[in-house]
């Protein structure tokens, strides 16, 4: 009742950042106190603004995709004005395939984790393209990855359209999910993961998957949503996000709350430096950030040596 009370409170008065600045104490201090806790009491954790049962945040993070998987990529377009591509097309230029490739390497096995609709995947593969051969076998070389088999299935109709013959059989569609990844250690040579991290529930668990997964020298990559560096674009952002892509997301897909939750999820999710610290916490080396767009989304970038 008191969190209500305060919460409505928080809502009538403060101001947007005033009230990011509240959610996310709140969610420091549950995560303090849960820990704190003993064992036997019911862990939290935030669904965007909202503090849930730990158990129950994947249930409610796969109910957002699957309602809004055969709408997610116009979304996309429309929400970012397409700007979103050119964030995943710098990413995966940064993954430095291409250059790999043409130094010699053959191609690397990249797991793109919650890979969603491909379409970070479908870039990698672009890049391979000129590279691959019908006589390398029909071993995939790139796995999309994610918890939502429905989002996997728009991805896999996408594929079948834009790709064929080796650089189809080059693609692979796993459910998985990040926290519990059902692939052998040192299986691959990069891992991606792309405006997914934040929807994970507990994500050092994520990140120590992710580095069981690559190999010796292997890279992580992470493309999110982050935390804007300058004042008057953060104003602009939050007033945009706040007013404009929730009604887009009811008018568009029918689904207000699904899009509530996106920037609600998007104001939770840890600053660059608290991201990085919690890579080198999961064992990652050489970690870095490369923020785009003013911060509005951010590259890390981590090494396991
Ligand atoms: C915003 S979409 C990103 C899709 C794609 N990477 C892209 O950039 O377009 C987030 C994806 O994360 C997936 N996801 C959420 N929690 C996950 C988990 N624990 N494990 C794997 N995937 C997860 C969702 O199902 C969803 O497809």
């Amino acid at each position: 009742m008191r969190r209500v009370a305060q919460l409505s409170r928080c809502r009538q008065c403060c101001s947007l950042r005033q009230q990011q600045q509240w959610h996310q104490q709140q969610a420091c201090r549950a995560l303090n106190s849960s820990s704190e806790a003993a064992s036997t009491a019911q862990k939290e954790t935030h669904f965007g603004y909202k503090q849930v049962p730990e158990s129950d945040k994947k249930g409610m993070v796969k109910g957002v995709f699957s309602s809004v998987a055969k709408d997610y990529d116009v979304m996309n377009d429309l929400m970012s004005a397409g700007v979103h591509r050119l964030w995943k097309d710098e990413f995966v230029r940064m993954l430095g395939v291409k250059e790999a490739l043409q130094a010699g390497d053959s191609p690397p096995r990249v797991l793109d984790m919650a890979g969603g609709t491909g379409d970070i995947s479908f870039r990698i593969i672009e890049e391979m393209s000129p590279y691959l051969r019908q006589d390398q076998g029909d071993e995939p070389i790139v796995t999309v990855s994610d918890i939502n088999p429905k989002m996997l299935e728009v991805g896999e109709e996408r594929a079948a359209k834009r790709f064929s013959g080796r650089a189809l059989s080059a693609l692979e569609f796993r459910v998985a999910d990040a926290e519990a990844l059902p692939f052998e250690d040192g299986a691959y040579d990069a891992y991606t993961i792309a405006f997914g991290l934040r929807n994970v529930t507990d994500v050092p668990r994520a990140l120590a998957e992710a580095r069981r997964v690559l190999r010796r020298g292997g890279r992580f990559m992470c493309l999110e949503f982050s935390h804007v560096n300058n004042p008057m674009l953060q104003r602009l952002y939050d007033a945009y996000s706040f007013s404009v892509i929730p009604k887009i997301g009811a008018v568009v897909a029918n689904d207000k709350p699904a899009y509530q939750y996106l920037v609600e999820s998007i104001r939770m999710f840890p600053k660059q430096h608290e991201l990085e610290r919690m890579m080198r916490e999961a064992g990652f080396q050489a970690v870095s950030h490369t923020d785009m767009t003013c911060g509005v989304v951010s590259v890390h970038s981590g090494f396991k040596l």
